[in-house]
């Protein structure tokens, strides 16, 4: 989830790529850099830290070169440091990445043998070396890039210069976004439209498998072979606000549509198709001790939102692995005298790594014996350089203080983790899972249509709750903290009052609470509790609550035992919860956003909460 840009043209390149990288930057923020092509020789300058870092360190130094690449990243392989810093260089090549590459370990040590100077721990520079290699075997620049391409295994998009043509920049884009835009004289090309409407509203996307070559004269399109591509600019009508959210009103609602992306994101190299295997580096090992420990237990800390995710986890790891899971606010645990031990296997969830009753609950749980895998999504943050190991979320930087896209990262760490002990234990044999994974790696396209479909009774249902008090949302199993989540998302950015429940306590009070037109939110897919929660439901709406329901697809025709539904697509049972969060994630944002809230910067809240 990095901005990348570039530019070529009669100006000077510095000032253009450091504004469309400003626009960009909230793309990522751990490191940026800059590269030039000027008679003959690279010009690479970079900084760990915000823009402004990079700022600061060339405010000095001249730059004359009209052509240009950039970068702003958001770590996902080695520190957020200088050396692993974009851009990255081989002795001809220099280039910039977003993205990931599945194979580059693979990839690196056939480089080492070739004995190329690898000097950073990114997957990055692997991709330098490698056209650099084909090069050094006497290939044409096009035909080194095209081999290279063919190499790579996972997404990306490239933008690269070659040391010996000051009149070119090659770009190519593979699972990660890139547009191109040119002008009279000039070619510019980034991640994401906000870094160019400065100069052009004309634009071009790439498609997977495709290469854009950018010159003076303007831009030729390519396959990754170098067959001929036709391709149509497009004009954009957006503004510079709305760009920087691709179109989307609010970041909040950008990021519930980027789910499937970052979905596949996280799942990539981790779950293997071929080998029906799930693969976690350096979290296994960790993994399976506790699976080869009758006496192991796993204790999950977390707040908010991440909390949501572990009780889910707990479902998943006692289901499949058989492993008891307890799971716990960290904010309580810190302070209850926990019994955690050398036993016990500590997950700790944090979107941001910074939280900072998280963090104590870990020193807490260390302290006692334990040891900590982290769930994380912002590398080298507080939590992660305090566990023993950590498992990234690939959601990139979240901006809406209400989280979306951590969350459903969040349990799709938690069930590979389900799987691998599964797996470790014997629980699982490997032509069980088959389903499951196949499921799994499905699950980003099933959320994609759900999501492009859109769910036609959600208008509805928002005039009936946007101007009401309170509302309820009811869920069993797996679907009750998934339920808690959607009440959490509603009362943070509508500030309606909500409360999750599970349908079974009802009774035991919270019913006491419903009277005429009282809007509830229930969960009646067809899981293992359907007829149980059916009967929940039914007590509900006798006593003159308003439901709207969730149900699985196909049975639409419940429409009539409620006020209104919404038809859930069909995957694997375990994995309803992905499914079952995304209506919920649009009903709170558009509930608030009818009620004109804040919905992006809530009253009283930060993303970061850093203080007890
Ligand atoms: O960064 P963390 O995941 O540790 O943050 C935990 C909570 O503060 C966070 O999930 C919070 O509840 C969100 N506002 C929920 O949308």
């Amino acid at each position: 989830m990095c901005g990348i840009v570039g530019y070529i043209g009669d100006q000077k390149a510095e000032p253009i790529l450091m504004n469309g990288l400003r626009c960009l930057e909230y793309r990522g923020y751990d490191s940026a850099g800059l590269a030039f092509l000027y008679k003959g020789d690279f010009q690479i300058a970079r900084a760990k830290g915000k823009l402004s870092e990079l700022e600061q360190k060339i405010q000095d130094k001249n730059f004359p070169a009209t052509i240009g690449i950039g970068h702003t990243r958001w770590a996902t392989h080695g520190k957020p440091d200088e050396i692993n810093a974009h851009p990255h260089f081989s002795k001809d090549v220099v280039l910039v990445h977003n993205g990931i590459i599945e194979n580059y370990r693979e990839l690196k040590s056939r480089l080492l043998e070739n004995k190329h100077q690898i000097v950073s721990e990114t997957d990055t520079e692997i991709i330098c070396h490698l056209i650099q290699d084909h090069l050094d075997q006497g290939k044409e620049f096009e035909s080194a890039l095209h081999a290279a391409l063919a190499e790579l295994h996972g997404a990306f998009s490239l933008v690269i210069l070659h040391r010996a043509d000051p009149e070119t920049i090659y770009t190519a884009r593979m699972g990660s976004p890139l547009v191109v835009g040119q002008k009279q004289g000039e070619s510019f090309v980034a991640s994401d439209i906000p870094a160019l409407l400065a100069h052009t509203n004309d634009v071009a996307y790439l498609h997977d498998g495709e290469m854009a070559v950018l010159s003076r004269n303007g831009i030729r399109f390519t396959d990754f072979k170098g067959n001929v591509v036709e391709k149509e600019f497009n004009r954009i009508t957006w503004t510079a606000a709305q760009a920087e959210k691709s179109g989307y009103k609010h970041f909040m609602l950008k990021e519930i549509h980027e789910q499937p992306r970052v979905l596949a994101d996280t799942l990539m190299g981790r779950v293997h198709r071929d080998t029906l295997d799930v693969d976690l580096a350096e979290a296994n090992e960790l993994l399976k001790q506790i699976a080869h420990n009758d006496r192991a237990q796993i204790q999950i800390i977390a707040c908010g939102t991440s909390w949501h995710a572990g009780l889910v986890g707990k479902y998943w790891i006692e289901n499949l692995a058989k492993i008891p899971v307890s799971v716990d606010l960290s904010s309580e645990f810190r302070y209850r005298q926990p019994l955690v031990n050398d036993n016990t296997l500590v997950v700790a969830i944090s979107q941001s790594g910074e939280t900072a009753d998280t963090l104590a609950a870990i020193r807490e749980s260390k302290q006692r014996g334990a040891k900590v895998l982290s769930i994380c999504n912002v590398l080298e943050s507080s939590i992660p350089r305090e566990s023993d190991q950590t498992v990234y979320t690939l959601a990139g930087p979240e901006i809406g203080v209400a989280s979306t896209k951590a969350f459903t990262t969040q349990m799709a760490v938690l069930y590979m983790i389900a799987v691998k002990l599964a797996f470790y234990g014997e629980h699982l044999e490997k032509s069980e899972a088959a389903d499951r994974i196949q499921a799994l790696l499905e699950l980003p396209n099933v959320m994609k249509s759900f999501l492009r479909k859109g769910m036609a009774s959600l208008d509805s249902i928002v005039e009936k709750i946007y101007q009401q008090e309170h509302c309820y949302f009811l869920g069993r199993g797996m679907q009750f903290p998934i339920m808690l989540e959607g009440a959490l998302k509603l009362k943070e950015i509508s500030y309606v009052h909500a409360e999750g429940y599970a349908g079974g306590e009802m009774k035991h009070g919270p019913i006491a609470l419903i009277e005429e037109g009282i809007p509830v939110v229930a969960s009646a897919i067809r899981d293992d509790l359907y007829e149980k929660m059916i009967s929940n439901v039914q007590e509900i709406k006798a006593r003159g609550a308003m439901v709207f329901a969730l149900v699985s697809e196909g049975d639409e025709d419940l429409a009539d035992q409620f006020d209104d539904v919404i038809a859930i697509p069909k995957t694997h049972a375990d994995l309803n919860p992905f499914l079952t969060t995304l209506p919920l994630q649009l009903l709170a944002y558009h509930v608030a956003d009818r009620k004109g809230t804040d919905v992006d910067q809530p009253r009283n809240l930060a993303k970061s909460v850093t203080v007890e």
